[in-house]
């Protein structure tokens, strides 16, 4: 019989790729929101290899549904938060992600979120639609809606970057700040990798850094300017930064995180940003996403930025996401080497 593939959401473009495979049974999720529950439980019995997404949970209860039979869960993203790795191991399922790919857009969108907290994003844009732009009593001014600068300046020659995580994107997102000025960079990281100091070396030579420094958690929050969250979820960073964290940081600080919400604990960003511990925060992914709307504590607070968990979303990163998702696939089904498998 040919292997039955479930998909939990059109992959656009990327379809055909899929639907050209005359080798294999298919069953899509074709509706534009989130694959249901119910439907996927009842549509995976029997499936050879699944596509999933960040929102659809990877454990016990969907290895049972799928049954014996399950050889590759595929999912098109790099996180791996909501797949079971152990579980996966245990059942001899292979995972495929989708890493490199979507590097260039997330640091991309990383500096926006840190430009955009910097700026006062979230006033700026409402002082225009609301018409207080033309009132008399906001004429532009000397100190009205600042905020701290994510370039160096004659006050301000230096600017620490910091990076919880130090992997592929916070490697790409510290390329772009070296266009900004930036000369010092600090970093948390998975234990040192045998060549890591070698390639800091490297890191510091080709940015022309005067320090790239492998420090503590707390160094890291008593001395970064803007503090870059890019370290994977799941229960090893979960809450990495709280509320003792965030009450060493310095008062004119910066906080982006573009990795996984339950990194940051929500209602210590909140207390930290009305109490003036940290001066903004830029965030692509909120614990608890996505059911955060107008009376969430983030949301309310003016110095947050928030966007829709968007760092992956250009038309380019996506297609290559869900090109690699498919390729993933079909080399977990037949036995071949995957461009990117996660083990545990
Ligand atoms: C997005 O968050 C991803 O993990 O790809
Ligand atoms: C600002 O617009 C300036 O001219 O300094």
């Amino acid at each position: 019989a040919k292997p039955k593939v479930v998909v939990c959401r059109s992959l656009g473009p990327a379809m055909p790729l899929l639907a050209q495979q005359a080798d294999i049974d298919l069953v899509v999720w074709s509706e534009d929101r989130s694959c249901p529950r119910p439907w996927l439980l009842e549509n995976i019995p029997g499936a050879a290899g699944v596509i999933v997404l960040l929102g659809d949970k990877v454990d016990e209860e969907f290895v049972r549904a799928a049954g014996p039979g399950l050889k590759v869960v595929s999912t098109m993203s790099v996180g791996y938060e909501h797949i079971d790795l152990p579980l996966m191991a245990r059942h001899n399922i292979r995972v495929g992600y989708t890493p490199d790919v979507l590097t260039e857009a997330v640091a991309d969108i990383t500096i926006m979120l840190a430009l955009m907290a910097g700026r006062n994003d979230n006033n700026v844009y409402s002082t225009v639609k609301n018409g207080d732009w033309a009132r008399p009593n906001f004429a532009w001014s000397p100190f009205k809606l600042c905020g701290p600068q994510l370039s160096t300046t004659l006050s301000s020659p230096t600017r620490t970057a910091g990076f919880l995580g130090f992997g592929r994107i916070a490697q790409a997102t510290l390329a772009r700040l070296v266009g900004f000025g930036v000369t010092h960079a600090l970093y948390t990281g998975n234990p040192a990798s045998s060549n890591s100091s070698v390639r800091d070396e490297e890191l510091k030579t080709r940015h022309r850094l005067q320090a790239l420094e492998r420090v503590d958690v707390d160094r890291l929050a008593r001395e970064s300017d803007i503090l870059f969250v890019l370290t994977p979820g799941g229960a090893g960073t979960y809450h990495l930064v709280d509320e003792a964290f965030l009450r060493k940081m310095k008062p004119l600080s910066l906080l982006v995180n573009t990795s996984r919400g339950s990194v940051v604990d929500s209602d210590a960003l909140a207390k930290a940003l009305k109490e003036n511990w940290i001066w903004g925060a830029g965030l692509d992914v909120v614990e608890g996403e996505p059911l955060i709307t107008e009376d969430h504590p983030l949301v309310k607070e003016p110095r947050c930025v928030i966007v829709p968990h968007i760092g992956s979303a250009t038309f380019e990163t996506r297609l290559d996401m869900a090109t690699r998702a498919v390729e993933n696939l079909f080399a977990g089904l037949f036995g071949r080497d995957m461009p990117a498998e996660l083990r545990v």
